[in-house]
């Protein structure tokens, strides 16, 4: 029996009595889909699972989208992705910032953004390597009107380096760049389920309004990251090995925040699934 536990002062929930490994029935899905709109991120604890197990469970929730570094695929199915500081394995990352660790919406720079994505926690560190969410209903809700007025209809582009945290980015090989052409996204948009609006520009990859000059772009932009990601905004996660975060990424950006030391293992996998955002 599905039960659900809203946190305190903010958003986010924790969704227990369900048990990954084993198939979802429709019913439970449609009750996970539901919390999930409505508290932007949901914590399941404690569940062991494949790789396979996971993405199957992701899968329940729309069609997986397989990320472009395809070098973190894990080997049993490129449906899960592995973020993970630890060498053994061969799926450590190198880069000199924690991968993730800028504010994000995931594959905002794809035509179609991620509109879900699952964190699956195998090994965490004691301290540190939190992950932090932001609530983008309210960043725009928020927002004085004169800027509502000012970002009504504009649009952004979009790249995998065109914003902040290249130093937690890895360089692209020639293939994975010619998947990722510069994009266009409407900077603010209405949810397509919930039919709220949200501010869809977030610090990693959106690059410049389009119907704005450069410094005037840069000037809109710097004043709406700095007010999405204040702090009032904010769900943060203390990880513990077996939990999965799924977080609808239509309505909030998220950053890893390092904060442990490279003894530390930390691994996640991660799913993305999307496909069906129309702008
Ligand atoms: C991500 O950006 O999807 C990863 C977040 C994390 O590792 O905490």
């Amino acid at each position: 029996m599905l039960a659900i536990n809203p946190f305190k002062g903010g958003f986010g929930a924790e969704v227990s009595g369900i048990d990954v490994a084993a198939p979802l029935d429709d019913e439970a899905c449609a009750a996970v889909c539901r919390e999930l709109l409505d508290h932007i991120v949901l914590v399941i604890p404690a569940q062991s699972l494949t790789a396979r197990q996971l993405a199957a469970f992701c899968a329940r929730f729309g069609p997986i989208t397989r990320h472009i570094l395809d070098q973190y695929h894990h080997p049993e199915t490129g449906e899960i992705c592995i973020i993970s500081n630890v060498a053994d394995g061969g799926a450590g990352r190198t880069t000199a910032k924690p991968a993730g660790s800028y504010w994000h919406a995931d594959l905002s720079y794809l035509p179609e953004p991620a509109e879900a994505t699952f964190l699956y926690a195998l090994e965490v560190p004691a301290e540190g390597g939190d992950t932090l969410f932001a609530d983008m209903y309210r960043a725009y809700e928020t927002l004085p009107e004169a800027t509502k007025a000012r970002i009504a209809g504009l649009n952004a582009t979009h790249h995998i380096f065109g914003g902040r945290g290249d130093d937690a980015k890895v360089v692209l090989d020639e293939a994975q760049r010619a998947k990722t052409p510069e994009v266009i996204h409407p900077v603010v948009r209405r949810h397509p389920e919930t039919g709220r609006t949200v501010l869809f520009v977030n610090p990693g990859f959106t690059r410049r309004i389009v119907e704005l000059d450069e410094d005037e772009s840069a000037a809109v932009l710097a004043e709406l990251f700095a007010h999405a990601t204040q702090p009032a905004f904010h769900y943060r996660h203390i990880w513990r090995p077996g939990q999965i975060v799924a977080c609808d990424n239509r309505a909030s950006i998220h950053t890893a925040t390092g904060g442990y030391t490279a003894a530390a293992r930390r691994t996640l996998w991660r799913s993305f699934v999307g496909g069906r955002y129309a702008a």
